[in-house]
Protein backbone atom coordinates (compact mmCIF):
# COMPACT_ATOMS: atom_id res chain seq x y z
CA UNK A 1 0.00 0.00 0.00
CA UNK A 2 2.49 2.39 1.20
CA UNK A 3 4.83 2.28 -2.60
CA UNK A 4 1.17 2.48 -4.19
CA UNK A 5 0.79 5.64 -2.58
CA UNK A 6 4.24 6.63 -3.60
CA UNK A 7 3.72 5.71 -6.95
CA UNK A 8 0.40 8.08 -7.29
CA UNK A 9 2.42 10.82 -6.41
CA UNK A 10 5.54 10.40 -8.44
CA UNK A 11 7.90 9.38 -5.63
CA UNK A 12 10.01 6.72 -4.96
CA UNK A 13 10.20 4.46 -1.98
CA UNK A 14 12.42 2.57 -0.20
CA UNK A 15 13.06 0.38 2.69
CA UNK A 16 16.49 0.94 4.31
CA UNK A 17 18.41 -0.04 7.49
CA UNK A 18 18.20 -3.24 9.65
CA UNK A 19 15.36 -4.87 8.19
CA UNK A 20 16.85 -5.22 4.51
CA UNK A 21 20.27 -6.42 6.69
CA UNK A 22 18.03 -9.02 8.46
CA UNK A 23 15.97 -10.20 5.13
CA UNK A 24 19.41 -10.68 3.80
CA UNK A 25 20.75 -12.49 6.80
CA UNK A 26 17.80 -14.43 6.84
CA UNK A 27 17.90 -15.69 3.07
CA UNK A 28 21.23 -17.41 4.77
CA UNK A 29 19.60 -18.51 7.98
CA UNK A 30 17.04 -20.70 9.11
CA UNK A 31 14.53 -19.78 11.72
CA UNK A 32 11.46 -17.54 11.07
CA UNK A 33 12.21 -13.39 10.55
CA UNK A 34 10.46 -11.24 12.90
CA UNK A 35 10.18 -7.71 11.75
CA UNK A 36 8.39 -5.09 13.69
CA UNK A 37 10.61 -1.81 13.29
CA UNK A 38 10.74 -0.93 9.61
CA UNK A 39 12.45 2.53 8.31
CA UNK A 40 11.00 3.44 5.26
CA UNK A 41 12.83 6.34 3.04
CA UNK A 42 10.80 8.30 0.51
CA UNK A 43 12.37 10.41 -2.06
CA UNK A 44 10.15 12.54 -3.55
CA UNK A 45 9.30 16.47 -3.69
CA UNK A 46 5.70 17.83 -2.04
CA UNK A 47 4.02 21.39 -2.98
CA UNK A 48 4.43 23.09 0.62
CA UNK A 49 8.41 23.17 2.29
CA UNK A 50 6.28 22.53 5.18
CA UNK A 51 5.58 19.14 5.44
CA UNK A 52 7.60 16.24 4.17
CA UNK A 53 6.75 13.80 1.44
CA UNK A 54 7.05 11.30 4.30
CA UNK A 55 4.81 13.31 6.95
CA UNK A 56 2.42 12.90 3.69
CA UNK A 57 2.89 9.40 3.18
CA UNK A 58 1.87 8.10 6.76
CA UNK A 59 -0.73 10.55 6.55
CA UNK A 60 -2.11 9.44 3.74
CA UNK A 61 -1.52 6.02 5.09
CA UNK A 62 -3.39 6.63 8.24
CA UNK A 63 -6.64 7.34 6.37
CA UNK A 64 -6.36 3.62 5.12
CA UNK A 65 -5.13 1.84 8.47
CA UNK A 66 -7.07 3.65 11.08
CA UNK A 67 -6.28 1.63 13.84
CA UNK A 68 -2.14 3.46 13.67
CA UNK A 69 -0.99 5.77 15.10
CA UNK A 70 0.38 8.46 13.43
CA UNK A 71 3.17 10.24 15.18
CA UNK A 72 5.19 13.54 13.79
CA UNK A 73 9.05 14.28 14.67
CA UNK A 74 10.43 17.28 13.83
CA UNK A 75 9.52 20.07 11.52
CA UNK A 76 8.72 18.47 8.43
CA UNK A 77 11.42 15.30 8.02
CA UNK A 78 9.91 12.07 9.54
CA UNK A 79 7.04 10.87 10.84
CA UNK A 80 5.80 7.54 12.36
CA UNK A 81 3.11 4.60 12.28
CA UNK A 82 2.70 2.45 15.42
CA UNK A 83 0.43 -0.32 15.57
CA UNK A 84 -0.33 -1.94 19.21
CA UNK A 85 -2.33 -4.83 19.03
CA UNK A 86 -0.68 -6.39 22.03
CA UNK A 87 1.89 -3.92 23.94
CA UNK A 88 4.29 -7.07 24.86
CA UNK A 89 3.59 -8.82 21.91
CA UNK A 90 2.57 -7.58 18.63
CA UNK A 91 3.26 -4.39 17.59
CA UNK A 92 4.72 -2.98 14.55
CA UNK A 93 6.82 0.74 13.94
CA UNK A 94 6.85 2.18 10.58
CA UNK A 95 9.13 5.01 10.25
CA UNK A 96 9.09 7.62 7.31
CA UNK A 97 11.59 9.65 6.57
CA UNK A 98 12.24 11.72 3.69
CA UNK A 99 15.19 11.67 1.70
CA UNK A 100 15.58 15.11 -0.05
CA UNK A 101 16.52 18.11 2.50
CA UNK A 102 16.39 20.45 -0.09
CA UNK A 103 12.76 21.00 -1.20
CA UNK A 104 12.88 21.76 -4.94
CA UNK A 105 10.78 19.86 -8.17
CA UNK A 106 12.77 16.95 -9.56
CA UNK A 107 11.77 14.94 -12.26
CA UNK A 108 10.93 11.46 -10.40
CA UNK A 109 12.00 9.34 -13.17
CA UNK A 110 15.18 11.16 -13.55
CA UNK A 111 17.43 8.00 -12.60
CA UNK A 112 20.37 10.16 -11.55
CA UNK A 113 18.71 12.57 -9.18
CA UNK A 114 17.30 9.32 -7.74
CA UNK A 115 20.43 8.10 -7.23
CA UNK A 116 22.56 11.22 -5.92
CA UNK A 117 19.62 11.49 -3.53
CA UNK A 118 18.93 8.00 -1.58
CA UNK A 119 22.46 7.44 -1.83
CA UNK A 120 23.18 10.48 -0.15
CA UNK A 121 21.17 8.99 2.59
CA UNK A 122 22.39 5.85 2.88
CA UNK A 123 26.01 7.37 3.06
CA UNK A 124 25.49 9.08 6.53
CA UNK A 125 24.81 5.71 8.55
CA UNK A 126 27.00 3.71 10.66
CA UNK A 127 27.95 0.85 9.02
CA UNK A 128 27.68 -0.69 5.68
CA UNK A 129 25.49 -3.93 6.41
CA UNK A 130 22.80 -0.43 7.59
CA UNK A 131 23.57 0.80 4.46
CA UNK A 132 21.67 -1.08 1.91
CA UNK A 133 18.25 -0.08 0.22
CA UNK A 134 15.44 -1.96 -1.29
CA UNK A 135 13.56 -0.48 -3.69
CA UNK A 136 9.61 -0.83 -3.24
CA UNK A 137 8.13 1.24 -5.90
CA UNK A 138 8.70 0.86 -9.82
CA UNK A 139 10.08 0.84 -12.02
CA UNK A 140 12.70 -2.08 -10.83
CA UNK A 141 10.58 -2.63 -7.30
CA UNK A 142 13.02 -5.34 -5.48
CA UNK A 143 16.16 -3.97 -6.55
CA UNK A 144 19.27 -4.28 -4.14
CA UNK A 145 20.95 -0.56 -3.73
CA UNK A 146 24.38 -1.30 -2.56
CA UNK A 147 26.68 1.65 -2.79
CA UNK A 148 28.94 0.49 -0.22
CA UNK A 149 29.62 -2.87 -0.37
CA UNK A 150 26.85 -4.09 2.22
CA UNK A 151 26.02 -7.21 0.86
CA UNK A 152 29.84 -8.71 0.47
CA UNK A 153 30.49 -7.54 3.89
CA UNK A 154 27.34 -9.63 5.42
CA UNK A 155 28.45 -12.42 3.48
CA UNK A 156 32.42 -11.73 4.91
CA UNK A 157 30.45 -11.46 8.11
CA UNK A 158 32.21 -8.04 9.30
CA UNK A 159 31.18 -4.62 10.59
CA UNK A 160 32.70 -1.93 8.38
CA UNK A 161 31.70 1.95 8.89
CA UNK A 162 31.36 4.11 6.39
CA UNK A 163 33.74 6.94 6.22
CA UNK A 164 36.79 7.69 9.25
CA UNK A 165 34.80 10.34 11.22
CA UNK A 166 32.08 8.26 12.12
CA UNK A 167 33.00 7.38 15.62
CA UNK A 168 33.99 10.84 16.67
CA UNK A 169 30.99 12.44 15.06
CA UNK A 170 28.46 9.65 17.00
CA UNK A 171 30.51 7.89 19.78
CA UNK A 172 27.24 5.54 19.94
CA UNK A 173 28.22 3.97 17.05
CA UNK A 174 30.87 2.45 18.65
CA UNK A 175 28.35 0.62 21.07
CA UNK A 176 26.61 -0.69 17.98
CA UNK A 177 28.89 -1.68 16.01
CA UNK A 178 30.00 -3.79 19.12
CA UNK A 179 26.16 -5.08 19.51
CA UNK A 180 25.91 -5.95 15.67
CA UNK A 181 29.20 -7.87 15.98
CA UNK A 182 28.48 -9.85 18.77
CA UNK A 183 24.96 -10.64 18.11
CA UNK A 184 25.15 -12.27 14.50
CA UNK A 185 29.01 -13.31 15.26
CA UNK A 186 30.59 -10.72 13.25
CA UNK A 187 34.04 -9.62 13.22
CA UNK A 188 34.86 -5.72 13.06
CA UNK A 189 36.89 -5.38 10.16
CA UNK A 190 40.22 -3.95 10.22
CA UNK A 191 40.51 -0.42 9.60
CA UNK A 192 37.04 0.24 11.48
CA UNK A 193 38.60 -0.96 14.73
CA UNK A 194 41.65 1.68 13.93
CA UNK A 195 38.53 3.94 13.86
CA UNK A 196 36.89 3.37 16.79
CA UNK A 197 40.40 3.38 18.94
CA UNK A 198 40.83 6.87 17.38
CA UNK A 199 37.86 7.86 18.33
CA UNK A 200 38.05 6.90 21.55
CA UNK A 201 41.95 7.75 22.11
CA UNK A 202 40.97 11.27 21.08
CA UNK A 203 38.79 11.75 23.34
CA UNK A 204 35.45 11.13 21.88
CA UNK A 205 34.14 9.92 25.40
CA UNK A 206 34.87 13.36 27.42
CA UNK A 207 31.93 14.93 26.15
CA UNK A 208 29.80 12.19 27.78
CA UNK A 209 31.63 11.37 30.87
CA UNK A 210 31.96 14.79 32.07
CA UNK A 211 28.18 16.19 33.28
CA UNK A 212 28.05 17.94 30.36
CA UNK A 213 24.42 19.82 29.61
CA UNK A 214 25.22 20.14 26.30
CA UNK A 215 25.04 16.57 25.20
CA UNK A 216 22.22 15.52 27.22
CA UNK A 217 21.10 13.82 23.82
CA UNK A 218 24.05 11.87 23.28
CA UNK A 219 24.08 10.48 26.77
CA UNK A 220 20.24 9.65 26.72
CA UNK A 221 21.22 7.49 23.25
CA UNK A 222 24.59 6.28 24.89
CA UNK A 223 22.16 4.82 27.94
CA UNK A 224 19.45 3.23 25.61
CA UNK A 225 22.65 1.58 23.88
CA UNK A 226 24.35 0.26 27.00
CA UNK A 227 20.97 -0.63 27.77
CA UNK A 228 20.53 -2.41 24.73
CA UNK A 229 23.22 -4.31 25.31
CA UNK A 230 22.94 -5.64 28.77
CA UNK A 231 19.60 -6.83 28.48
CA UNK A 232 20.75 -9.50 25.38
CA UNK A 233 21.38 -12.65 26.00
CA UNK A 234 25.08 -11.90 24.44
CA UNK A 235 26.09 -9.19 27.19
CA UNK A 236 28.80 -10.26 28.35
CA UNK A 237 30.66 -11.29 25.42
CA UNK A 238 29.95 -7.52 24.31
CA UNK A 239 31.31 -5.82 27.44
CA UNK A 240 34.41 -8.12 26.82
CA UNK A 241 34.38 -6.82 23.51
CA UNK A 242 33.73 -3.25 24.35
CA UNK A 243 36.67 -4.02 26.90
CA UNK A 244 38.94 -4.78 24.44
CA UNK A 245 38.41 -1.85 22.54
CA UNK A 246 38.53 0.63 25.53
CA UNK A 247 35.41 1.91 25.24
CA UNK A 248 34.10 0.97 28.92
CA UNK A 249 35.72 4.48 29.32
CA UNK A 250 32.67 5.86 28.30
CA UNK A 251 30.89 4.56 31.76
CA UNK A 252 34.16 6.06 33.19
CA UNK A 253 37.69 6.03 32.25
CA UNK A 254 39.10 3.85 34.95
CA UNK A 255 36.47 1.11 33.90
CA UNK A 256 37.70 -2.35 32.66
CA UNK A 257 37.03 -5.58 33.05
CA UNK A 258 38.92 -7.29 36.01
CA UNK A 259 38.85 -10.45 37.67
CA UNK A 260 36.87 -8.92 40.46
CA UNK A 261 34.48 -7.47 38.40
CA UNK A 262 33.98 -10.79 36.14
CA UNK A 263 33.36 -12.70 39.56
CA UNK A 264 30.88 -9.60 40.68
CA UNK A 265 28.59 -10.13 37.46
CA UNK A 266 29.25 -13.85 37.90
CA UNK A 267 27.72 -14.09 41.16
CA UNK A 268 24.73 -11.60 39.75
CA UNK A 269 24.06 -14.20 37.03
CA UNK A 270 23.48 -16.36 40.02
CA UNK A 271 21.65 -14.24 42.04
CA UNK A 272 19.07 -13.50 39.36
CA UNK A 273 18.73 -16.86 38.15
CA UNK A 274 17.32 -17.88 42.00
CA UNK A 275 15.56 -14.62 42.68
CA UNK A 276 14.18 -13.81 38.79
CA UNK A 277 10.68 -15.47 39.74
CA UNK A 278 10.58 -14.06 43.19
CA UNK A 279 10.97 -10.43 42.01
CA UNK A 280 10.52 -8.43 39.51
CA UNK A 281 14.47 -7.33 39.00
CA UNK A 282 15.66 -4.70 35.53
CA UNK A 283 18.61 -7.56 34.66
CA UNK A 284 20.34 -4.54 32.91
CA UNK A 285 20.09 -1.93 34.77
CA UNK A 286 21.48 -4.53 37.65
CA UNK A 287 24.45 -5.38 35.45
CA UNK A 288 25.42 -1.50 34.67
CA UNK A 289 24.78 -0.82 38.64
CA UNK A 290 27.02 -3.47 39.43
CA UNK A 291 29.67 -2.06 36.81
CA UNK A 292 29.12 1.76 38.77
CA UNK A 293 29.39 0.07 41.96
CA UNK A 294 33.03 -1.40 40.85
CA UNK A 295 34.51 1.92 40.99
CA UNK A 296 35.90 3.53 43.85
CA UNK A 297 32.74 5.12 45.91
CA UNK A 298 33.69 8.82 45.17
CA UNK A 299 32.82 8.70 41.48
CA UNK A 300 29.51 6.22 41.47
CA UNK A 301 26.84 8.67 42.04
CA UNK A 302 28.29 11.08 39.49
CA UNK A 303 28.74 8.24 36.85
CA UNK A 304 24.58 7.04 37.35
CA UNK A 305 23.60 10.92 36.91
CA UNK A 306 25.87 11.28 33.91
CA UNK A 307 24.30 7.99 32.33
CA UNK A 308 20.64 9.70 33.79
CA UNK A 309 19.83 6.31 35.82
CA UNK A 310 16.67 6.74 37.77
CA UNK A 311 17.23 8.49 41.39
CA UNK A 312 16.65 5.55 43.02
CA UNK A 313 19.67 3.96 41.28
CA UNK A 314 21.54 7.15 41.96
CA UNK A 315 20.78 7.62 45.59
CA UNK A 316 21.60 3.86 45.83
CA UNK A 317 25.12 4.02 44.54
CA UNK A 318 25.49 6.92 46.28
CA UNK A 319 25.08 5.64 49.97
CA UNK A 320 26.07 1.67 49.01
CA UNK A 321 29.81 1.65 51.09
CA UNK A 322 28.44 2.88 53.96
CA UNK A 323 25.81 0.31 53.51
CA UNK A 324 28.11 -2.09 52.71
CA UNK A 325 30.35 -1.69 55.44
CA UNK A 326 27.51 -1.87 57.97
CA UNK A 327 26.81 -4.96 56.65
CA UNK A 328 29.90 -6.63 56.45
CA UNK A 329 30.59 -5.65 60.16
CA UNK A 330 27.18 -6.61 61.66
CA UNK A 331 25.73 -9.45 59.52
CA UNK A 332 28.69 -11.88 60.34
CA UNK A 333 28.01 -11.69 64.27
CA UNK A 334 24.09 -12.27 63.76
CA UNK A 335 22.65 -15.47 64.20
CA UNK A 336 19.34 -15.45 64.69
CA UNK A 337 16.94 -15.11 61.70
CA UNK A 338 15.08 -12.13 63.45
CA UNK A 339 18.53 -10.64 64.14
CA UNK A 340 19.39 -10.87 60.49
CA UNK A 341 15.53 -9.72 59.60
CA UNK A 342 15.95 -6.80 61.04
CA UNK A 343 19.30 -5.87 60.00
CA UNK A 344 18.72 -6.67 56.05
CA UNK A 345 15.07 -5.45 56.47
CA UNK A 346 16.29 -1.65 56.00
CA UNK A 347 17.70 -1.92 52.21
CA UNK A 348 16.03 -2.49 48.95
CA UNK A 349 16.69 -5.69 46.71
CA UNK A 350 18.90 -4.12 44.53
CA UNK A 351 20.87 -2.72 47.25
CA UNK A 352 21.29 -6.15 48.82
CA UNK A 353 22.22 -7.78 45.65
CA UNK A 354 24.92 -4.90 45.18
CA UNK A 355 26.28 -5.68 48.42
CA UNK A 356 25.66 -9.83 47.97
CA UNK A 357 27.70 -9.69 45.15
CA UNK A 358 30.95 -7.95 46.62
CA UNK A 359 30.51 -10.13 49.54
CA UNK A 360 32.84 -12.73 51.20
CA UNK A 361 30.63 -16.08 51.03
CA UNK A 362 29.81 -16.70 54.65
CA UNK A 363 28.26 -12.67 54.49
CA UNK A 364 26.48 -13.68 51.08
CA UNK A 365 24.96 -16.86 52.01
CA UNK A 366 23.18 -15.11 55.03
CA UNK A 367 22.00 -12.29 52.38
CA UNK A 368 20.66 -15.30 49.87
CA UNK A 369 19.30 -17.04 53.43
CA UNK A 370 17.84 -13.62 54.02
CA UNK A 371 16.23 -12.96 50.65
CA UNK A 372 15.03 -16.74 50.10
CA UNK A 373 13.58 -17.87 53.33
CA UNK A 374 13.10 -14.75 55.86
CA UNK A 375 12.16 -11.70 53.89
CA UNK A 376 8.48 -12.44 52.98
CA UNK A 377 7.21 -14.10 56.03
CA UNK A 378 4.88 -11.87 57.41
CA UNK A 379 3.62 -11.21 61.44
CA UNK A 380 0.77 -14.25 61.85
CA UNK A 381 -1.62 -11.70 63.31
CA UNK A 382 -1.92 -7.96 61.60
CA UNK A 383 -3.80 -4.68 62.75
CA UNK A 384 -7.33 -5.98 62.83
CA UNK A 385 -6.32 -9.52 65.04
CA UNK A 386 -4.82 -7.26 67.37
CA UNK A 387 -8.46 -4.60 67.23
CA UNK A 388 -10.33 -7.67 67.80
CA UNK A 389 -8.02 -9.21 70.81
CA UNK A 390 -9.34 -5.61 72.43
CA UNK A 391 -5.81 -4.10 72.27
CA UNK A 392 -6.72 0.05 71.42
CA UNK A 393 -4.92 1.44 67.85
CA UNK A 394 -1.43 2.54 69.52
CA UNK A 395 2.17 3.29 68.20
CA UNK A 396 2.70 0.11 70.25
CA UNK A 397 0.72 -2.16 67.18
CA UNK A 398 3.68 -1.68 65.32
CA UNK A 399 6.08 -3.04 67.84
CA UNK A 400 3.70 -5.61 68.92
CA UNK A 401 3.52 -6.91 65.46
CA UNK A 402 7.94 -6.42 65.23
CA UNK A 403 7.56 -9.13 68.24
CA UNK A 404 5.26 -11.52 66.54
CA UNK A 405 7.20 -11.34 63.65
CA UNK A 406 10.47 -12.16 65.27
CA UNK A 407 8.70 -14.73 67.28
CA UNK A 408 7.49 -16.44 64.29
CA UNK A 409 11.20 -16.35 62.81
CA UNK A 410 12.44 -17.50 65.13
CA UNK A 411 10.36 -20.56 65.10
CA UNK A 412 9.09 -19.80 69.25
CA UNK A 413 5.38 -19.39 67.77
CA UNK A 414 4.31 -21.56 64.78
CA UNK A 415 0.53 -20.54 63.91
CA UNK A 416 -2.39 -18.24 64.37
CA UNK A 417 -3.02 -19.97 67.58
CA UNK A 418 0.41 -19.29 69.13
CA UNK A 419 0.43 -16.15 68.11
CA UNK A 420 -2.93 -15.12 70.26
CA UNK A 421 -1.56 -17.18 72.96
CA UNK A 422 1.57 -15.53 73.14
CA UNK A 423 -0.10 -12.32 72.93
CA UNK A 424 -2.32 -12.87 76.08
N1 LIG B 1 21.63 4.53 12.26
C1 LIG B 1 22.87 5.14 12.11
N2 LIG B 1 23.55 5.61 13.21
C2 LIG B 1 23.01 5.49 14.46
C3 LIG B 1 21.76 4.88 14.62
C4 LIG B 1 21.09 4.40 13.49
O1 LIG B 1 23.36 5.24 11.00
N3 LIG B 1 23.68 5.96 15.52
C5 LIG B 1 20.92 4.05 11.05
C6 LIG B 1 21.34 2.67 10.56
O2 LIG B 1 21.28 2.66 9.17
C7 LIG B 1 20.28 1.76 11.14
C8 LIG B 1 19.03 2.66 11.05
O3 LIG B 1 19.52 3.97 11.31
O4 LIG B 1 20.12 0.59 10.38
C9 LIG B 1 17.95 2.29 12.04
O5 LIG B 1 18.43 2.37 13.37
P1 LIG B 1 17.96 1.37 14.49
O6 LIG B 1 16.51 1.07 14.35
O7 LIG B 1 18.49 1.87 15.78
O8 LIG B 1 18.85 0.08 14.18
P2 LIG B 1 18.62 -1.22 13.33
O9 LIG B 1 19.72 -1.28 12.32
O10 LIG B 1 17.23 -1.34 12.83
O11 LIG B 1 18.99 -2.31 14.41
P3 LIG B 1 18.10 -3.21 15.36
O12 LIG B 1 17.83 -4.43 14.54
O13 LIG B 1 18.99 -3.48 16.52
O14 LIG B 1 16.89 -2.40 15.71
Amino acid sequence: TASKEAEKRGWHLYLVGGAVRDLLLAETETGTLMINDIDLVVDGFHKSADVGAGVELAKALQQIYTNARLEIHGAFQTAALLWHKDPELDSLWIDIATSRTEFYPYPAANPEVEASSIRQDLYRRDFTINAMALRLTSPRAGELLDFFGGLIDLQAKQIRTLHANSFIEDPTRIYRGVRFAVRFGFAIEQRTEEYIRYAINSGVYDRTSQANTKTPALQTRLKTELKHILEAPYWQAALELLDNLGALQCIHSSLSLDGDILQELHLLKICLRKFDKQYNLQHWQLRLEVLIAHLEPKYRAKVAKNLQLGDDSIARLKTLSEMQTTVFTSLPNLQSPSQIVNLLRKYDLQTLILIAVKSPRKVRRKIWYFLTNLANIQPLLNGNDLKQLGYKPSPLYKQILDDLLSATLDGIIKDEAEAREFLA
